[in-house]
């Protein structure tokens, strides 16, 4: 079937197997292979990348069901010449031990701070904090679905909340 998504600002028409998911069309269609499989089902948080502004685990969804979506993957976020400020701040504070999570993560903050600028979206937990200041603890929290198996977490969290601050 043909489905076209416009990727880090750019249309792409692809024809797909209704079964393939955004995440294996990202990686073996276009050939963006920043975006990580971790675990394949929803558990790690390494396809994390961004739909109309909104994470995903992009292994989770099928590339038909976000035909005419905006899609940014790390790809999008910044350059090595031109790097995102979530970017650098995860090389200043030495947020990784292998790499293999980075990516998802910084989508996945990159997300999550927009969303602390815009005031959270309904579908986000009520049992955190409804102030849009992020606390170190919410970092935490709403970084949960994002796993480090190098347990890098706190130079993570710290270089998360030095692009807060
Ligand atoms: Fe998608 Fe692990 S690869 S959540």
């Amino acid at each position: 079937m043909d489905v076209t998504i416009t990727v880090n600002g750019t249309e792409r028409k692809l024809e797909l197997d209704p079964r393939v998911t955004l995440l294996d069309a990202l990686r073996h269609e276009l050939g963006l292979t920043g975006t990580k499989k971790g675990c394949d089902h929803g558990q790690c948080g390494a396809c994390t990348i961004l739909v109309n502004g909104r994470r995903i685990n992009s292994c989770l969804a099928l590339a038909a069901s976000h035909d005419g979506d905006e899609i940014t993957t790390i790809e999008g976020l910044g350059t090595p010449e031109n790097m995102h400020p979530l970017q650098t701040a995860f090389v200043t504070h030495d947020g990784y031990q292998c790499g293999y999570c980075t990516p998802g993560q910084i989508m996945s903050a990159e997300a999550m701070l927009r969303e602390a600028a815009e005031g959270w979206p309904s579908y986000v937990s009520k049992t955190l904090d409804a102030d849009p200041t992020l606390t170190d603890e919410e970092i935490a929290e709403r970084m949960s679905g994002n796993l480090c198996r190098c347990s890098a977490y706190p130079r993570i969290r710290e270089a998360i909340a030095a692009v807060r601050d």
